[in-house]
């Protein structure tokens, strides 16, 4: 959840360090700081706030050194505040460190070294982390890197952390579990790290992903050291990097979330592309033509996901059971996992995750492979730890998403699930080569049909500023789109804080139409298709309780169009499309509400892309 970032070179860190804050800002952004070594001491800054307000606090103060820290916080142990803002200081102030996770037995820790006389300062698991570190260095005369080891041996939790020794301004010593750190190598032993290659790749392509338990020595003169937490040494694997600078950039978008919604188009066809062939009529996915056996013997199929993840993964639900005729269970990963839920071996799991790094995604999938289920991930980060958990998968190549709410990444994981549901139908033989031809073809168009409902943004705009005032909304869909009705009353709330809610069209009545009166406004996708005819009944529903409705129609469409306050039309598509096309709107809806709002679209409150604890 938090950002880390840190240089060891002849560069001045301090540039170094801000700029790939900005760039980790996602991952968290309620306090900041950074810490660099010069002249035999730390220059620690750190305060409540995002990295901008770090800078204003720093101002001209000096901030030299060619060795540093820096770190994005999203909150765990201790309110938002200067003081429990990253880096942290050991008891002595000799060693100083910023941390990503959770140390679940901070507080046994904590009193033990208060009993050894340490005081804290802050209400954080992590400057406890950094005391311990200390404690054991002086206890056993260990040097860092072996200290650090010897302390983690001894924690119980999540964590990626990189600390510095005040002494020795030509080491790092870093180190990860359950949270994802990436270390770039430059020339003549020059390192950067940090949670993710965002703020690497201008300077390197060369990285090292570091795996769990493992803990890197970066040093000056000696270069790249890795160990596990068993003291077993391992050889670097040194990657080069895929990712585009522009890609990581806003490119002329007034936010990341706006450029990401108008990318659609591009990313569903990177999702797609070489994925089928029109010409020959196949579908090929390597994550089943490899383990054709396992696709072939399920009796079931189970998903794991959070958030917007988990929505992608409902709509899924719909694609195997109409397509390969397997029963799906869609669940959330943090319920799942507490659960002690019946898994067969005969299972296949399907996670889903944007990140590749949701706690409790990873948690259900280790969960999911002791009982002996085959485990097949879709991810959008290239080499993330869900990525690598998995028996199989397949990327969604949607490029990195930056925007705290989720858009590509959902449209480029329907897209992936779409093609899986097809190679499984495929493969097990139960879905007719015109059929498939004719799905192909469909899904092949859906680029072309979102870019078309992106011009519809001006008129989207305008009920955007008619409901911009709404406290609540209401999101009503039927089949494929009561997924889309969740989406869409997510993206609402995660930006704009009005409150909003899903449901099954035909569910309002036991419920929520209590809530109905001239203030509600109520979205429903009512698009012709199988359940064109009940949806329209819900409007009448709605209208006859004087709600407001703004209906995502089929081009053309007349009846809706009739009973409607407002409506936004989008191209034909086959039902099962319909979730790819209908979003878009939504999505640019609750953009435009939030930005009326003064709400920062990118970096909504109390939220962080990626949550890596449980
Ligand atoms: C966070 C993000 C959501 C995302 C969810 C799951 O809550 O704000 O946008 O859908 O995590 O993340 P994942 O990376 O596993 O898809």
């Amino acid at each position: 959840m938090c950002g880390i970032v840190g240089y060891l070179g002849d560069r001045q860190a301090y540039d170094i360090l801000i700029k790939g804050l900005k760039r980790l800002e996602y991952r968290g952004y309620d306090s900041a700081g950074v810490a660099m070594i010069d002249e035999g001491d730390f220059r620690l800054f750190k305060c409540k706030g995002k990295v901008s307000d770090l800078e204003d606090s720093i101002g001209s103060n000096i901030k030299t050194g060619n060795v540093g820290i820096g770190h994005t916080r999203w909150a765990t142990h201790g309110p938002p505040n200067d003081v429990n803002a990253h880096p942290h200081l050991s008891n002595d102030g000799s060693l100083v460190l910023i941390h990503n996770g959770i140390i679940e037995n901070y507080a046994s820790l904590k009193a033990e070294l208060i009993n050894r006389g340490h005081t804290f300062k802050s209400d954080t698991d992590t400057e406890v982390l950094v005391h311990f570190i200390e404690d054991i260095r002086d206890k056993t005369g260990a040097n860092l890197f072996d200290s650090v080891r010897i302390a983690l041996s001894e924690v119980i939790g999540a964590y990626a952390i990189v600390i510095l020794d005040k002494s020795n301004p030509n080491q790092m010593i870093a180190a990860r579990k359950s949270s994802p750190l990436v270390i770039g190598v430059g020339k003549d032993n020059e390192f950067f790290i940090a949670s993710d290659a965002t703020p690497i790749i201008e300077y390197t392509r060369n990285v090292v992903y570091l795996e769990d338990e493992e803990i890197a020595r970066l040093d000056r003169t000696d270069g790249l050291k890795i160990v596990t937490i068993s003291n077993q040494h391992k050889d670097p694997y040194v990657q080069e990097l895929e990712m585009k600078l522009e890609a990581i950039e806003k490119g002329g978008y007034d936010s990341f979330m706006l450029k990401e919604i108008h990318e659609q188009p591009r990313s569903i066809n990177d999702s797609i592309r070489g994925r089928m062939s029109l010409a020959t009529g196949a579908v090929r996915m390597s994550g089943v033509d490899e383990h054709e056996d396992r696709w072939n013997k399920a009796t079931r199929i189970l998903i794991v996901a959070c958030g917007t993840s988990w929505h992608a993964g409902l709509v899924a639900e719909y694609l195997f059971e109409e397509f390969a005729r397997i029963p799906v269970e869609v669940e959330y990963a943090s319920e799942f996992r507490y659960r002690n839920p019946v898994i067969y071996p005969t299972d296949v799991v399907i996670a889903i995750s944007q990140s590749g790094e949701t706690a409790d995604t990873l948690a259900a999938i280790e969960m999911a492979k002791d009982k002996g289920a085959f485990i097949f991930g879709v991810c959008n980060v290239v080499g993330s730890s869900i990525a690598r958990a998995t028996h199989s998968g397949a990327y969604t190549h949607a490029g990195p998403e930056i925007g705290v709410a989720s858009t590509k990444a959902f449209t480029a994981q329907v897209s992936v699930l779409y093609l899986l549901a097809l190679s499984v139908a495929m493969h097990r033989g139960v879905m007719k080569q015109d059929r498939l031809n004719r799905l192909m073809a469909e899904l092949n168009s859906v680029p072309e049909k979102i870019a078309e409902v992106l011009k519809t943004n001006e008129d989207v705009k305008k009920i955007a500023a008619i409901y911009k005032d709404s406290t609540n909304a209401l999101y009503l869909g039927r089949g494929y789109s009561f997924p889309v009705a969740l989406e869409g009353a997510l993206k609402l709330k995660e930006i704009s804080y009005i409150h909003a809610e899903g449901y099954p069209a035909a569910e309002m009545k036991h419920g929520p139409i209590a809530l109905i009166d001239e203030n509600m406004p109520v979205f429903v996708i009512a698009t012709q298709g199988a359940s064109y005819e009940k949806v329209v009944s819900n409007i009448q529903e709605v209208k006859a309780r004087k709600g407001n409705i703004i209906a995502i129609v089929t081009e053309g469409d007349k009846v809706v169009k009739d009973l409607a306050d407002h409506v936004i039309e989008i191209p034909k598509s086959d039902d099962s499309l319909v979730p790819l096309i209908s979003v878009i709107p939504l999505q640019l809806l609750s953009y435009h509400v939030a930005v009326m709002r003064g709400c920062n679209v990118d970096q909504p409150r109390n939220l962080a892309k990626s949550v890596t604890v449980e």
